[in-house]
C-alpha cells in the first residue's frame, strides 16, 4: 500500500466535499507468460501487483456528478443517467464506458462524487487501465450497493474498454487486477474462466520490470488488427478461436493460410504451450526453464506476432548471456512499455546499472526500473 498516495487521495477528497470518502484500492499486473492468447481463448499467467489506483468515492447530492483526477490535474462532470459521448484517448472514457454499461443493465445509480490517483505510468503496459476500471465499477457497486458480483464486474470493465475506449482486449487484465492474490500468480483458462493460484517461489532471484517509457502511437489499431487476424485464421480453419487448433493441424494447413497470417496464429499456439510448460516448471521451481520460456516468448512476439519494437528487443537483448538473468521477454500490449526480468537478487544493483546506462546511450533517453510485489486484487481499504 503506498500510503502517500493514498492519504493524498482521502485529503483531497475530504477538502473538497467536507465528508469521508469510501476508497478502493485496484492493482495493475504483470503476466510471467501467455501474451496475446487471452482473446484466442487460450491460457495466460498472470499476478496482481502492489501497484495501481486508489479511488474515493462519496455519493452526489447535486444533479451532476464529478470526477477529479488527481495526476493529471483534470476534472469532469457529467450526469450519470445521461449517454455521454466518449472523448478520444482519455481517462475520461474509461469513468464514462463504466457508466453506459452500468446504464445498460438498469442498475440503481445515482450521481457520484470521486477522486482518484494512480502508481503505475500508462502507457506502461501493466495495466493501469484494467485497475481504473474495475476500481471504478467496484467502488460503485460497494457505494450504492448495486449487488455485482467480481465476475460480473470484470465483463463490465472490459466491455467498458471494447465500447468506449475502443480497444478490443481480451479479459486477462480485469480479471487478473480484480482476482490478484498475494505472493501468487494466476493460471487462467481464458475458455473455460477456470483459474489456479500457483504461489511463485523466486528463490534468489527477483521480478524486475524495466519501462522503455516509449508507447508507439497506434498500438491501439495494431492490437485491434492482431485480433481479427486471429480470428480470420481461426475460421479458415473451420474452428471458433484458435485455442481449438493444434500445432500440427495449423502446419498441416499451412498452404491455405497467408504467410503473414500463419505466423501470427504459429506464434498463439506455441504460446499456448509455453503457459501450460511454464505452469509446471513454476510447480517444481524451475526458475530456469521459466526463463528460457520467457526468451521464447519475446522471439515469437517480436518475429511472429511483430508487437516488439526496437527499444523492448534492445532491453531483452542487452540481458542475454547474463549468467544472472534466467529470462526476460516484453510484456502486455507490446509497441512500447515494459520488459518482465528474472534477475539474481545479489546481482541486482549491478544489473540495473548496466542495462540503464547501455539503454541512454543507445536511446538517450533512460529507462525507468521497477520493482513490484505480488498482491491481492480489486478491495475497499476504507
Ligand atoms: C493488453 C490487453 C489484454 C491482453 C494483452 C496481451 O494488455 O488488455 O487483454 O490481450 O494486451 O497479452
Amino acid at each position: 500500500m503506498d500510503q502517500v498516495v493514498l492519504n493524498k487521495v482521502i485529503t483531497a477528497f475530504t477538502a473538497s466535499f467536507h465528508e469521508e470518502p469510501l476508497v478502493v484500492f485496484s492493482p495493475g499486473r504483470i503476466n510471467f507468460i501467455g501474451e496475446h492468447t487471452d482473446y484466442n481463448d487460450g491460457y495466460v499467467f498472470p499476478a496482481a501487483i502492489d501497484k495501481g489506483i486508489y479511488l474515493a468515492i462519496g455519493t452526489s447530492s447535486d444533479n451532476r456528478s464529478e470526477i477529479r483526477a488527481l495526476d493529471f490535474n483534470e476534472s469532469m462532470e457529467f450526469d450519470v443517467f445521461r449517454q455521454e459521448q466518449a472523448t478520444q484517448g482519455s481517462w475520461r472514457d474509461y469513468f464514462l464506458g463504466i457508466i453506459a454499461e452500468l446504464n445498460k443493465r438498469d442498475l440503481p445509480l445515482g450521481q457520484i462524487k470521486v477522486i482518484f490517483s494512480g502508481t503505475i505510468d500508462p502507457g506502461s503496459g501493466m495495466s493501469s487501465s484494467a485497475a481504473l476500471e474495475n476500481a471504478f465499477v467496484f467502488g460503485l457497486n460497494e457505494l450504492l450497493h448495486l449487488g455485482l458480483s467480481k465476475n460480473e464486474m470484470i465483463y463490465i470493465s472490459q466491455a467498458a474498454e471494447h465500447h468506449y475506449v475502443g480497444v478490443k482486449c481480451g479479459i486477462m487484465d480485469q480479471f487478473a487486477s480484480m482476482f490478484g492474490l498475494e505472493g501468487a500468480a494466476l493460471f487462467l483458462d481464458c475458455k473455460t474462466m477456470k483459474s489456479e493460484k500457483h504461489s511463485i517461489d523466486m528463490n534468489g532471484y527477483t521480478i524486475l520490470l524495466i519501462n522503455s517509457n516509449v508507447k508507439h502511437t497506434l498500438a491501439d489499431s495494431a492490437y485491434n488488427q492482431r485480433r481479427v487476424a486471429c480470428e480470420q485464421v481461426a475460421s479458415l480453419l473451420g474452428k471458433t478461436t484458435l485455442r481449438e487448433v493444434t500445432l500440427t493441424e495449423l502446419e498441416e494447413n499451412n498452404q491455405k493460410i497467408p504467410l503473414k497470417a500463419y505466423q501470427k496464429a504459429l506464434y498463439v499456439v506455441e504460446e499456448n504451450n509455453r503457459v501450460l510448460a511454464f505452469k509446471e516448471a513454476v510447480d517444481r521451481k524451475d526458475l530456469k526453464c521459466m526463463g528460457e520460456l520467457m526468451y521464447q516468448s519475446h522471439k515469437g512476439l517480436q518475429n511472429n506476432y511483430e508487437v516488439s519494437c526496437e527499444e523492448l528487443d534492445f532491453l531483452v537483448d542487452f540481458t542475454r548471456n547474463k549468467p544472472y538473468v534466467l529470462g526476460s521477454r516484453m510484456m502486455g500490449g507490446g509497441f512500447g512499455g515494459c520488459t518482465i526480468n528474472l534477475v539474481q537478487s545479489q546481482q541486482q544493483e549491478h544489473f540495473i546499472k548496466a542495462i540503464s546506462g547501455a539503454y541512454y546511450k543507445r536511446f538517450q533517453t533512460p529507462c525507468t526500473i521497477i520493482n513490484v510485489r505480488l498482491s491481492d486484487g480489486t478491495k475497499r481499504i476504507k
